[in-house]
C-alpha cells in the first residue's frame, strides 16, 4: 500500500502545547500507529519540520524523537520541499505574522487559539486563507474530549427537553511563582504579551457553547486581576497586567442562559478542572473533561429548604454516569486526524479560521463588556 508523506511545519514545539499535545500526543502518536489510513487505501505519513527561535532546543527535540527536519528560519521551513501544512502553537502575539507568511507561501494552515489578537486580524487571516484556496483550521480541542462528547450524546438524544441554562466552572490555583514555581508561562499574566483569562478562555467557551448548546448572542463579562504581582521563569517579580479571572454571562439562541466562571485564583472543589452543568426541563447533566453524569427528571429529588436540619439526602450520589460505550482518543489528535483527512482527501471540516475568529470576537467583546460595564450583542460574523 502506498504511503503519502505530508510535511507539517510545526512552530512553537518548544512550548507546552506545541510539544506535548501537538507534537508528541498527536503527530508522533499518528506515526506510532503507522500513519493515517486514507479512504483511497493510501497511508498518510506526517513529517514534522520543526521551526522555532532556539536551535539548541529544536535540535534536542528532533534528536529525542528521531526527527530529521528542523530550522530556526520560518522562510526556510515554508520553502521545504515536503512542506504542505503550517501549524502554529507559538505565543499568541507571534501568530498572525507567521500565518500570513504561511498563506502567502501557499501552505494549508492549522493553528492554536486564539487565531489572532484582534477580531480584525482574525477575520483577515480567514479571508486570506479563503482567497488563497488553502485548507485552514483552528484548534477546538474541547469538542473532542470524552466528557463533552458524552454531553453531545445527551444533547443529540433529546435528553434535556428544553435546555434552560448552562453553568461552567473553570480554573485552579496558578502559583504566584514566589514560594512555588508557577505552572503556567508568565506571558499569560501580561496583557502586553497576549495574556489574560478572557483572551485565553473565551475562544474555548465560544465554540463549546455554539457547537454543543446554541449560538452565543450576547456577552456580559466582569474581570479581575486577583493576584497583582507574580514571579516569572527567571525569578523576577513582575506586575500582572492581565485579567486572571473572568465572570461571564452569555445569552444563547433559544433563550438559554450560560454563566461561566474562569479563574486562575481558585482552589478546586470539583471532580475536574472544568465542569459544565446543563439544566433542562427533562433532565440535567454535569460534564467535565472525561466524565459526564446526568439526572433524569424522574430521578430528581424533592429537597425542602430547612437550615435547622442536616441535609437529608446525598445529592451527589443520585447522579448516573454516561457510559464510555467506546474508546476515546486524545482530543487534539482526533482533531488533527480530521484536519489531515480534510487536506489529503477533501473531506468536510467545520472548525476553520472563520470559526476561530468567532472565538476572538467573543474575547474582544468580553473585554469591551468588562471595560464598559455593560452587556454587548454578539453580531453574526461573515467573511
Ligand atoms: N487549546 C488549548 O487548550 C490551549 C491551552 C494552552 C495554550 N493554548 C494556546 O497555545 C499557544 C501557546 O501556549 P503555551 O501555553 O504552549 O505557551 P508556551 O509559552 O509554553 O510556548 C510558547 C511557544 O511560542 C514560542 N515563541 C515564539 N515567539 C515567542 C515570544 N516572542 N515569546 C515567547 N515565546 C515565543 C516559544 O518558543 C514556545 O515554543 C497560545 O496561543 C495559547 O493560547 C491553547
Amino acid at each position: 500500500m502506498s504511503r503519502k508523506v505530508i510535511g507539517i511545519v510545526m512552530n512553537g514545539v518548544t512550548g507546552r502545547m506545541g510539544y506535548r499535545q501537538h507534537l508528541v500526543r498527536s503527530i508522533l502518536a499518528i506515526r506510532e500507529q503507522g500513519g493515517l489510513p486514507l479512504a483511497d487505501g493510501r497511508t498518510l505519513w506526517p513529517e514534522p519540520i520543526l521551526v522555532g527561535r532556539n536551535a539548541h532546543k529544536l535540535k534536542e527535540i528532533a534528536e529525542q524523537h528521531g526527527l530529521e527536519h528542523w530550522t530556526t528560519s520560518l522562510d526556510e521551513a515554508l520553502a521545504h520541499p515536503l512542506a504542505e501544512i503550517y501549524f502554529d502553537a507559538q505565543v499568541t502575539t507571534a501568530r498572525e505574522h507567521a500565518i500570513r507568511a504561511a498563506i502567502a507561501a501557499g501552505k494549508h494552515v492549522y493553528t492554536e487559539k486564539p487565531t489572532a489578537e484582534t477580531l480584525d486580524s482574525a477575520l483577515e487571516l480567514a479571508r486570506l486563507a479563503r482567497d488563497a484556496g488553502v485548507c485552514n483550521g483552528a484548534v477546538q480541542d474541547k469538542l473532542f474530549l470524552p466528557g463533552l462528547l458524552k454531553l453531545k450524546r445527551l444533547v443529540d438524544s433529546g435528553f434535556f427537553g428544553r435546555i434552560l441554562s448552562v453553568r461552567g466552572e473553570f480554573g485552579y490555583w496558578v502559583f504566584e511563582g514566589d514560594w512555588q514555581a508557577a505552572q503556567r508561562p508568565s506571558w499569560n499574566y501580561r496583557t502586553q504579551d497576549g495574556g489574560g483569562m478572557i483572551l485565553d478562555m473565551f475562544p474555548h467557551w465560544r465554540y463549546v457553547l455554539d457547537n454543543l448548546i446554541a449560538p452565543v448572542q450576547s456577552v456580559y463579562a466582569h474581570t479581575a486581576t486577583h493576584i497583582p504581582e507574580r514571579v516569572d521563569e527567571q525569578g523576577r517579580t513582575y506586575p500582572a497586567t492581565a485579567d486572571d479571572a473572568a465572570y461571564g454571562i452569555f445569552e444563547l439562541a433559544g433563550g438559554v442562559t450560560a454563566q461561566i466562571n474562569s479563574s486562575w485564583a481558585v482552589r478546586v472543589d470539583r471532580d475536574e478542572l472544568v465542569e459544565f452543568q446543563i439544566d433542562g426541563t427533562h433532565g440535567s447533566a454535569v460534564a467535565g473533561l472525561r466524565n459526564c453524569r446526568f439526572q433524569h427528571r424522574a430521578a430528581t429529588p424533592k429537597p425542602v429548604w430547612n437550615p435547622d436540619l442536616p441535609a437529608t439526602e446525598s445529592f451527589r450520589s443520585q447522579w448516573q454516569q454516561v457510559p464510555d460505550n467506546g474508546e476515546f482518543d486524545n482530543g487534539f489528535k482526533v482533531q488533527w486526524e480530521l484536519f489531515l483527512h480534510h487536506v489529503a482527501s477533501g473531506t468536510a471540516y467545520h472548525w476553520d479560521l472563520l470559526e476561530g475568529a468567532k472565538g476572538v470576537q467573543l474575547a474582544e467583546l468580553g473585554l469591551r463588556s468588562a471595560a464598559e460595564g455593560r452587556r454587548l450583542d454578539v453580531p453574526e460574523l461573515t467573511l
